[in-house]
């Protein structure tokens, strides 16, 4: 199985045998988009172009392979930019068209979704149904996994996702771009209750997030401080610090909410870029003791956006009798709920 994800900034190819074993595997972050402070879609779709057929090729070196042993290729054909989906999806489809091997067009939140599933990642392995957070830079939401194809969004941000409120708060502060990992260095020398911070939407019903109301608080501890004097690193640490525990406050009591709408749910996975954060690892392992129920963390690189995922989720997808997908449509928008397991005969709906 060759996997190809280009649903955002990160160019990535891997290759997996029939077990869902990694023979080989190459990311590449792009770094055309720091100086605008966010991904910019033309410039993402151009690298993805630049860079795919090499790492296709770098990727069947590795596994010490050449197309034709290829037996399936997959690649995300959503949600993302368009640009990157149309890229990969293209490059995907007329490889497998010329080879002549089935070509499985991936869920990107799916894949998100079923990384814990990947043979020897959790220690007792991830059977359905679990419960998923993933929190990312687009996307936040508390996923029931009920089965491959069957998922009920249990609720989700109605602002920011988690990963931009991290940017946008890491900006604030001066950090550079994506601030996540910054923000995360810069709070280990912050005192985390020196700056009072709200909590938005804690102990509410239900498990929907909101973080656009801390960022601005943390704009407004900002605006407050003497005119004129540098932000000293010591408030920026206290202002970090605070902010990241607000937002492992907040995540940590909608898991518990939601944990308690999935009574069935024996594990929790956390996945997406923000899983990376270990203040949020360790609050979500101690929820989920408290509820009885294992936790989850893939290792960082498949957190963050990576191709095994994609070849993964294809490979529980054809085992499954998922078709060959010629002709599938790149969907900027395709949320979780449309998917539907294979054998039930619907497909993502079309367009
Ligand atoms: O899943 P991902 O690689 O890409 C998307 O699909 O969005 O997630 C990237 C997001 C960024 O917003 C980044 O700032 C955030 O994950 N992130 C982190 C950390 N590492 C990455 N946020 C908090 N702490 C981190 N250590
Ligand atoms: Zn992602």
């Amino acid at each position: 199985m060759l996997a190809i994800e280009s649903s955002c900034d990160e160019t990535a190819c891997a290759i997996l045998d029939a077990d869902g074993r990694m023979l080989a595997e190459a990311v590449l972050s792009q770094s055309g988009h720091a100086e605008f402070g966010g991904v910019v879609p033309e410039i993402a779709a151009r690298a993805h172009l630049a860079h795919l057929p090499d790492l296709v090729r770098q990727v069947l070196a590795e596994a010490n392979l050449v197309a034709g042993d290829l037996g399936a290729v997959a690649a995300s054909a959503g949600p993302g930019l368009i640009g990157g989906l149309i890229v990969g999806s293209g490059l995907g489809k007329g490889l497998a068209l010329s080879l002549g091997v089935p070509f499985v067009p991936v869920n990107h939140i799916e894949a998100h979704a079923l990384t814990a599933r990947l043979p020897g990642l959790v220690p007792e392995g991830a059977e359905f149904p679990y419960l998923l957070l993933l929190v990312s830079g687009g996307h936040c939401q508390c996923v029931a996994v009920d089965g491959l194809g069957r998922y009920r969004r249990l609720g989700g941000t109605i602002d920011d996702a988690a990963g931009e409120a991290f940017d946008k708060v890491a900006k604030l502060l001066g950090l550079g771009w994506p601030g996540g990992p910054a923000l995360e260095r810069l709070a280990l020398d912050g005192d985390p209750a020196a700056v009072p911070l709200p909590r938005p939407l804690l102990g509410r019903p239900g498990c929907d997030f909101s973080f656009s109301g801390l960022k601005t608080a943390v704009a407004q501890r900002l605006a407050a401080l003497p005119a004129a004097t540098p932000l000293r690193r010591r408030q920026a640490a206290d202002l970090a610090a605070g902010f990241q525990a607000a937002v492992a406050d907040v995540l940590a009591d909608r898991v518990r909410h939601a944990l308690a709408m999935m009574p069935e749910a024996g594990l929790l996975v956390v996945a997406g870029g923000v899983a990376a954060n270990a203040t949020l690892r360790a609050r979500l392992a101690t929820v989920a003791a408290s509820h009885g129920v294992r936790f989850a963390a893939p290792p960082l690189r498949l957190c963050t956006d990576n191709a095994v995922m994609v070849g993964w989720t294809a490979i529980e997808r054809l085992r499954a009798g998922a078709p060959d997908e010629l002709l599938a449509p790149s969907r900027p928008r395709w949320p979780l709920q449309e998917m539907a397991a294979p054998l039930s005969g619907a497909q993502a709906a079309p367009e």
